[in-house]
């Protein structure tokens, strides 16, 4: 399975096959969120697990970890999966089962508390879980975890069935196949989660007790709490383990030693010895833990980071004739060089190609952004425009369609176009924000004018944005995301050749400010079809009304 892994990961870089086509909000702000990890213009909520010891309760707690708490988080929420009716899973179900014996200690709140802030319309509770156990896992020294998007949030508490420590051996087989995991897969798992964390007296005080005149400790499952690797196996495969679930002074709890032991320790020994072999089977058993959902979720494919990623692409109508477009392009894997040019090309408005509708990028060498995808990557970014002014005017009379990109390493080989295999990258002039938009501090609200292509006649224009809620139960209080559709009336007015009429509302700034990086799309209905602009934030962009 590993080796398949390996295979598939090969043919992708043979066949440079991206996972899916730009513009994809979704995606599009998941892969983001993998794949803009440090440097410029990157989300950096997930990044903040590094240093791999770092908590958020206090800086510095002896062997508590972010690390540990949302990978904890993430098999917590999925372990009340039941293969055989298809309910449970990472749901984020885990937020209402707070007040359950089997989610013992406070590192979900922790989790919650901290990883709900990256959550929006596009990234729910569920899948920033996912999100953080994978960056956890993968930064803090463990394999790359193949990540799929679009899991759904639950609104109540699923049915329970976490595995406790004081369990029989029979009993957590029994649970670890209503999972979905055979035992094998149950020693692997286990032991792929406890290379992190440990167990808390507080949390556990039958299982760690605390020597005299000490409040709590956290005793670790093996000597490196804070990384991913083998030590777990070694440690208890040459008897030097302290972990708690294994030489407890209270056998009953010893669930680990139960667990690993039950093959004779086969799987383990071979842990023990090959740590090449441990990374990469808990690489396959994490994601399969991740993409176990409630059998009405469908998942996306693996989200690959896309070699050229156009981000905040955004029409600007000037009323003067032209188009104002800014935005950037995200290279992936791309060197720096002082030779290369990089040149938007764009097809007009019927799709024409013309020798003026070119304009070189601009890039200055801080404007790139670094990680580990299967190893260092750098990605470069380039500006929509050169960098003297950052954006490009086009001509309103011919518009535009789609554009793609040209990059010429200016070493004499052949020019290379990043072009989404031929199907360009589609930026519809249907819809657009007008330049007049702007704010009113003294009414807190926005008034937004929006451009529309009068030729389209959309039978809808609005604007969505999002809104964040809360359900409170017993268990705990869940976070919830609603999408918010504001319409958008005509004005009576148009531009001066007629081209386009201007859409207009006044919106609350309380539509667009709920969410940590909030955002708004305008959206038009042209013929049961949906054509919507990026997003964009947009108190940033416009002036304060006159
Ligand atoms: C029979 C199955 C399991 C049992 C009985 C079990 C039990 C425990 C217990 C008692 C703790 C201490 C929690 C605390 O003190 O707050 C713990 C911690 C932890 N468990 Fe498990 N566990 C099991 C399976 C797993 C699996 C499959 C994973 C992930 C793949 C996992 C990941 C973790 C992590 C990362 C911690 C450390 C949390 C921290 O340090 O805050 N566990 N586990
Ligand atoms: C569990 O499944 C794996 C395949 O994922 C297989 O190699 C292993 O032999 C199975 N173990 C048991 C105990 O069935
Ligand atoms: C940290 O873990 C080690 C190893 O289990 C243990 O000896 C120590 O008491 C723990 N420290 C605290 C403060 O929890
Ligand atoms: C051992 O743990 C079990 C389960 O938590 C508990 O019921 C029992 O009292 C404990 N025994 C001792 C001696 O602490
Ligand atoms: C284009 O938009 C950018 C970003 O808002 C702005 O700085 C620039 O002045 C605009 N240019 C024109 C000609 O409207
Ligand atoms: C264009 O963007 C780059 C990168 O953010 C920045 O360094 C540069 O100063 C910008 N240029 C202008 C004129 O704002
Ligand atoms: C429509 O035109 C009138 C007259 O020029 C102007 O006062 C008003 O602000 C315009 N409204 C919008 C939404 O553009």
């Amino acid at each position: 399975m590993a080796c398949q892994k390996y295979l598939s990961g090969l043919l992708l870089l043979i066949t440079s096959a991206s996972g899916y086509t730009w513009p994809n909000p979704k995606l599009d702000e998941l892969e983001r969120l993998l794949y803009d990890q440090f440097g410029f213009n990157v989300p950096g909520i997930l990044t903040s697990v590094l240093p791999c010891n770092s908590f958020v309760e206090f800086n510095g707690i002896a062997n508590r970890s972010n690390a540990a708490d949302w990978i904890r988080t993430a098999y917590h929420d999925m372990a009340t999966h039941n293969v055989n009716d298809g309910t449970g899973g990472l749901d984020a179900s885990i937020q209402f089962e707070l007040d359950r014996p089997e989610n013992a200690g406070d590192g979900f709140d922790n989790t919650i508390g901290f990883l709900t802030h990256g959550i929006n319309r596009y990234v729910s509770v569920a899948d920033i879980f996912a999100l953080g156990a994978a960056t956890a896992v993968e930064q803090c020294g463990g394999p790359k975890v193949p990540f799929r998007g679009g899991r759904i949030d639950a609104t109540a508490a699923g049915a329970p069935g976490v595995p406790e420590p004081q369990d029989s051996l029979e009993s957590h087989i029994a649970s670890f196949a209503k999972q979905g995991f055979n035992q094998t897969e149950m020693i692997t798992l286990v032991a792929c989660g406890h290379t992190f964390g440990g167990v808390q007296h507080s949390a556990f005080p039958d299982t760690v007790p605390v020597p005299a005149g000490v409040d709590d400790i956290d005793a670790t499952f093996d000597n490196t709490p804070f990384t991913f690797d083998n030590a777990v196996a070694a440690e208890y495969i040459h008897g030097t383990t302290n972990n708690p679930l294994v030489v407890g002074h209270n056998d009953t709890t010893n669930s680990d030693k139960r667990i690993f032991g039950s093959d004779h320790n086969a799987i383990m020994s071979l842990f023990a010895s090959n740590a090449d072999l441990f990374k990469s089977t808990c690489g396959g058993l994490f994601a399969r833990m991740l993409d176990t959902v409630p059998s009405s979720v469908q998942l996306s494919e693996v989200i690959e980071p896309l070699p050229a990623k156009p981000a905040s692409m955004l029409l600007r109508y000037t009323g003067d004739s032209t188009f104002n477009l800014t935005g950037l392009v995200r290279f992936y894997n791309m060197p720096e060089s002082s030779s290369r040019t990089v040149k938007l090309i764009w097809a007009d408005r019927t799709g024409k190609k013309d020798p003026s509708y070119s304009v070189e990028l601009g890039h200055t060498p801080l404007m790139a952004s670094h990680g580990l995808n299967d190893g260092p990557f750098t990605a470069l970014w380039y500006s929509v425009g050169p960098i003297t002014k950052n954006f490009t005017l086009l001509d309103e009379a011919a518009g535009i369609s789609k554009f793609w990109f040209e990059i010429d390493e200016g070493d004499g080989s052949a020019t290379r176009n990043e072009d989404q295999g031929g199907r360009g990258f589609a930026l519809p002039d249907t819809i657009m924000v007008s330049a007049t938009s702007c704010t009113d501090n003294a009414v807190s609200a926005m008034r937004l004018d929006v451009a529309v292509l009068t030729s389209a006649k959309p039978s809808r224009v609005y604007v969505r944005s999002e809104a964040l809620g809360s359900i409170s139960t017993p268990g705990g209080t869940g976070t919830t995301i609603k999408v918010i559709e504001t319409d958008v009336p005509p004005s009576g007015n148009s531009s001066s050749n007629g081209l386009y009429d201007i859409w207009s509302v006044v919106l609350p700034f309380t539509a667009f400010t709920q969410t940590s990086s909030p955002t708004i799309e305008l959206v038009a209905e042209v013929g049961g079809e949906e054509l919507s602009t990026a997003s964009f934030f947009p108190m940033q962009e416009f002036p304060h009304c006159a």
